[in-house]
């Protein structure tokens, strides 16, 4: 009896406690969970790796070093693929696992770094739809998510693991069907086969992330949308930087990726505004409001076809174009990511833009340089006066950038240039794209810029 009022009390008093901060928690339940269709797309949340308000994210204590290391591994993998080196195989694979042993002799190619620097938005899986916390990647193409019974591995994530059981509308795909063929494409690594005859999927993600595992079908749905057939791989070995989501959504221009499985219900493009860390962001699919927008061509190159490629013509620095010629800057083919934290320039014009910023800012002190970004201010962005500077594409859209988008604080005291220099592919990364909407219309092959579209 003792036990049980005990067991009430402290039941009121959680309660109590959570209603208190369910009234102090900046993160109201709508900004967590909004997915809503209208004639202007289908509309959900997106949050900063960072967030408080992210369902899944990345540890606070996070030092910013780690943040760089990753989004090196990111332009590593990338420089992989564009100069189709094949990475090394996972090591933790165990042979004796059926889903392992089907893959042994399958060697892997580089796909792209995902974790830390990507944002996380929510989806729902399943009959009946349970949801779950997705990395979206412009970067990758196949969906998948840690799936029971994580006959390999799973790694921690926010909620329950998907469990095919579970939903009437699951089915596993063969490997005669035309989907598991077009795996090599969408993972850029061939499948394999089960021996009783399911397709089998490897997607690795330079760092040596990875997830392998079936390839199948059920319905997707994000708040009462659904859409049924959905291909995506219920990963039995994953292993890697995927914070605690469940799994990636892969949004590059391929026939497997989401954005493609929805196009005939909802259209052939996508928008995003990337918040930062304290505000709040969405991903659209489908149509969108082109008025808003200033565009630039998507450009096609033979390196890649599921990348989103564009062509960066010019930068000015307080209105003053940089001293560098303007091949200088096709001197690299230029990608524009979601994923990348820190944009990558071609090293000539990387030098012009990180001298005419510290010419520029030559009032505030400077501090020594931080790991990969050598262009550092005592001080932090949002207090310290930053010079205007515009990214210009081909065709004339342009991101006029805030200090928020040219200066990033590394520490308490300093703030860094955010930008790099390029080895073999300029990268626009997701700094620069913080807090603009950016249209990604794949049936127009145009790419466009708007301010303001975070909230
Ligand atoms: C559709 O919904 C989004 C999100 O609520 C809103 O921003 C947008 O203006 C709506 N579009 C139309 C055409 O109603």
């Amino acid at each position: 009896m003792a036990l049980l009022l005990r067991l009430v009390a402290l039941s009121l008093l959680l309660a109590v406690a959570t209603a208190i901060r369910d009234i102090t928690d900046p993160c109201s339940s709508e900004i967590k969970d909004f997915q809503h269709l209208n004639s202007s797309g289908l509309h959900l949340t997106l949050h900063h790796p960072r967030s408080p308000c992210s369902p899944a994210p990345v540890d606070a204590d996070l030092p910013f070093s780690a943040v760089l290391t990753h989004d090196a591994a990111r332009i590593a993998s990338f420089a992989a693929r564009l100069a189709k080196t094949p990475s090394a195989r996972p090591t933790s694979l165990d042979e004796q696992q059926p889903v392992a042993a089907s893959l042994a002799s399958v060697p892997l190619n580089p796909g792209t770094s995902v974790g830390v620097g990507n944002y996380v938005t929510r989806m729902g899986l399943g009959t009946p739809a349970t949801s779950y916390v997705m990395v979206v990647d412009t970067g990758s193409s196949l969906t998948w998510l840690q799936c029971s019974p994580c006959m390999v591995s799973c790694h921690r994530q926010a909620g329950p693991v998907f469990n095919p059981k579970a939903s009437s509308s699951y089915a596993s795909v063969s490997c005669s069907s035309s989907q598991c063929g077009d795996l090599t494409s969408a993972t850029l690594n061939p499948a394999a086969c089960s021996s009783s005859n399911v397709c089998i999927y490897q997607a690795s993600y330079g760092d040596s992330s990875f997830s392998v595992g079936y390839l199948s079908k059920d319905t997707v749905s994000f708040g009462s949308t659904s859409v049924p057939n959905f291909y995506y791989g219920c990963g039995q070995d994953n292993e890697g930087l995927f914070g605690r989501s469940a799994g990636l959504m892969g949004l590059a221009r391929n026939k497997l990726s989401l954005l493609y499985q929805l196009a005939p219900k909802l259209g052939y493009s996508f928008s995003y505004c990337l918040p930062t860390s304290s505000s709040s962001g969405y991903l659209s699919i489908g149509s969108y409001n082109p008025g808003q927008y200033a565009y630039t061509p998507m450009v096609s190159s033979s390196l890649d076809d599921s990348l989103y490629f564009i062509k960066l013509t010019g930068i000015t620095v307080a209105g003053k174009p940089l001293a560098v010629s303007t091949s200088a800057y096709s001197s690299l083919p230029t990608i524009i990511d979601s994923g990348t934290v820190i944009t990558r320039l071609p090293t000539g014009v990387y030098s012009a833009l990180s001298k005419a910023v510290a010419a520029a800012m030559r009032g505030t002190p400077s501090a020594p340089a931080f790991s990969i970004l050598d262009t550092c201010f005592q001080g932090q962005a949002a207090r310290l006066r930053a010079p205007a500077v515009s990214m210009v594409f081909a065709g004339g859209a342009a991101l006029k950038l805030a200090p928020r988008n040219l200066l990033v604080d590394v520490d308490d005291s300093t703030t860094c240039l955010a930008f790099a220099p390029a080895r073999s592919a300029a990268i626009i990364g997701n700094t620069q794209q913080q807090t603009f909407s950016v249209v990604y219309d794949v049936k127009s092959n145009r790419i466009g810029f708007a301010a303001g579209g975070c909230s």
